[in-house]
C-alpha cells in the first residue's frame, strides 16, 4: 500500500491536495502491482485536450513514498511552464517510478508494468528518459506502449544549443550585441549540456576569450582540457565567483543561493541545469544586484523541442527542430523586454507569461 502522511495524523491520501507542490494537478495517478514489484506515480499538471502531456519518467530511490510524490509533483509542473514558453501546446506531467526496495524483482516485468498503465492513460501522457530509466528500459516500454519518445538520441544536443541562444539573447540584452567573441564565460558542470554549451562557444568566443571550467569529476576536467586547451579549470567552490560576463550553471539545483548570489561577478547567469534559483528570491537578489537571470526552464527547453517533434512527425528533420528552437530566444527578449519595463526578475516574468499560456487551455 501506498502509504502518505502529508501533515495528517492518518496519512490521509486525499491531504495531497493540502502539499504546496499540489498546485491544482489535473491529475495524479498511482499505479501498484504485486507481480511485478512496480509502485508508481504519473502526475499531469495541466492537460491541453488537443495535445498529450509531456513528461519523461524518473527510476529513483526515495526516503518515503511521499518524498517520490512531492518529486513527481514538481517535475511535472515545471513541465508546464517548459512547454508553455517553448511555444508547445502540451501540459506538464511527470512519471516516478518507486525503486524496489526487496530483492528478486526482475526489472523488465516492473517496466512492462509501468508502460501498461501508461496505457490507461490513452495516450493522453507520453513519456520518455529521465534519471534512472536506461535506453533499454525505454526499448522494453515502448513493445508495450505507443506513447513512448526519446529514440532520435538528438535531444541533448538541442538543450545546448537552446542553451548557447539563450546565452547569446542575454548578452544582446546587457552589452547590446549577441556576439561571444571575446567574452568570458564560468561554465559550472561539463557533462551533456555543459560540455554541449562548451562545444559550441569555444571556436566563436576566440583566441582571447577567458572560459573558466569546473566540474567535481575531475577526470572529466582533464578530459576537456585537452580537448579544449584553452580552458581554465578552477575549483568547484570557485566557478560562481569568476570575473566573467557569464556565469553558466550547468550542473545541479540550487547553483544560486544566499552564498552564491553574494559571490557572483558575472552580469549574466544563464545555464542549462534544472532549478538553478533556491528560491524566487533568490532571482530577486539577482536582480537587484543588476545581474541578468536568464530562467532555466526557457534556456535548457531545448532537448524538450526535440522530442516533441519526434513525437509529431514521423522522421527526423533537424533543420525543423532548429528552427522550432528559435523560439527559445524569441521568448527570452520578450522575457527580458517585460522585466525591463516592469522593473522584475525575469523568472518571475517567465513565470506569470507561463501561467497565462498554460491556464488558459480549455479544460480537457
Ligand atoms: P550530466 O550528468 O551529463 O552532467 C552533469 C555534470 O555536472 C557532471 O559532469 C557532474 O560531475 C557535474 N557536477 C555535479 N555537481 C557539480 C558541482 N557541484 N560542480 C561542478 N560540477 C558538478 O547531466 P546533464 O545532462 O549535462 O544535465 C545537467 C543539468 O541540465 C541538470 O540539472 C539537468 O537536469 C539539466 N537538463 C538537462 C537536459 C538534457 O537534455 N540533458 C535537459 C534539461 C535540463
Amino acid at each position: 500500500m501506498f502509504g502518505f502522511n502529508a501533515n495528517s495524523a492518518n496519512g490521509d491520501v486525499t491531504k495531497i491536495r493540502e502539499l504546496p507542490e499540489f498546485d491544482d494537478h489535473a491529475l495524479v495517478s498511482f499505479a501498484e502491482d504485486e507481480a511485478s514489484g512496480l509502485r508508481a506515480i504519473i502526475a499531469v499538471h495541466r492537460a491541453n485536450p488537443d495535445v498529450p502531456s509531456f513528461g519523461a519518467t524518473r527510476f529513483w530511490h526515495y526516503a518515503s513514498d511521499l518524498e517520490g510524490v512531492k518529486d513527481a509533483l514538481r517535475l511535472s509542473r515545471l513541465m508546464s511552464y517548459k512547454a508553455a514558453l517553448a511555444g508547445l501546446k502540451c501540459g506538464g506531467a511527470k512519471g516516478v517510478i518507486l525503486a524496489p526496495k526487496t530483492n528478486g524483482i526482475v526489472r523488465k516485468k516492473l517496466i512492462e508494468a509501468y508502460a501498461a498503465r501508461v496505457n490507461i492513460l490513452g495516450g493522453r501522457f507520453v513519456t520518455g528518459t529521465d534519471v534512472g530509466i536506461s535506453q533499454e528500459d525505454l526499448d522494453t516500454m515502448r513493445r508495450v506502449s505507443r506513447n513512448i519518445i526519446g529514440f532520435n538520441d538528438n535531444s541533448t544536443e538541442f538543450t545546448a544549443i537552446g542553451v548557447f541562444e539563450s546565452v547569446k539573447a542575454a548578452l544582446q540584452e546587457v552589452f547590446g550585441s549577441p556576439d561571444v567573441a571575446g567574452r568570458s564565460f564560468a561554465i559550472q558542470g561539463l557533462g551533456k549540456v555543459g560540455g554541449g554549451l562548451l562545444s559550441l562557444l569555444y571556436g566563436p568566443a576566440g583566441p582571447e576569450a577567458k572560459i573558466y571550467v569546473s566540474d567535481i569529476d575531475l577526470e572529466r576536467v582533464e578530459r576537456i582540457k585537452a580537448k579544449y586547451p584553452r580552458v581554465i579549470p578552477v575549483a568547484p567552490e570557485a566557478i560562481d565567483a569568476q570575473e566573467v560576463d557569464v556565469f553558466s550553471p550547468c550542473a545541479l539545483s540550487g547553483a544560486i543561493n544566499k552564498k552564491s548570489i553574494e559571490r557572483i561577478k558575472a552580469k549574466i547567469v544563464a545555464g542549462g541545469a534544472n532549478n538553478q534559483l533556491t528560491d524566487e528570491a533568490s532571482g530577486d537578489a539577482l536582480h537587484a544586484r543588476k545581474i541578468l537571470y536568464v530562467p532555466d526552464y526557457v534556456a535548457n527547453a531545448g532537448g524538450l523541442v526535440a522530442v516533441f517533434d519526434e513525437y509529431q512527425n514521423p522522421s527526423y528533420d533537424r533543420a525543423r527542430v532548429a528552427q522550432a528552437a528559435q523560439h527559445i530566444p524569441e521568448t527570452l527578449r520578450k522575457i527580458f523586454a517585460e522585466s525591463r519595463a516592469e522593473n522584475i526578475t525575469p523568472s518571475r516574468i517567465a513565470n506569470r507569461m507561463a501561467e497565462r499560456i498554460f491556464n488558459g487551455y480549455p479544460v480537457a
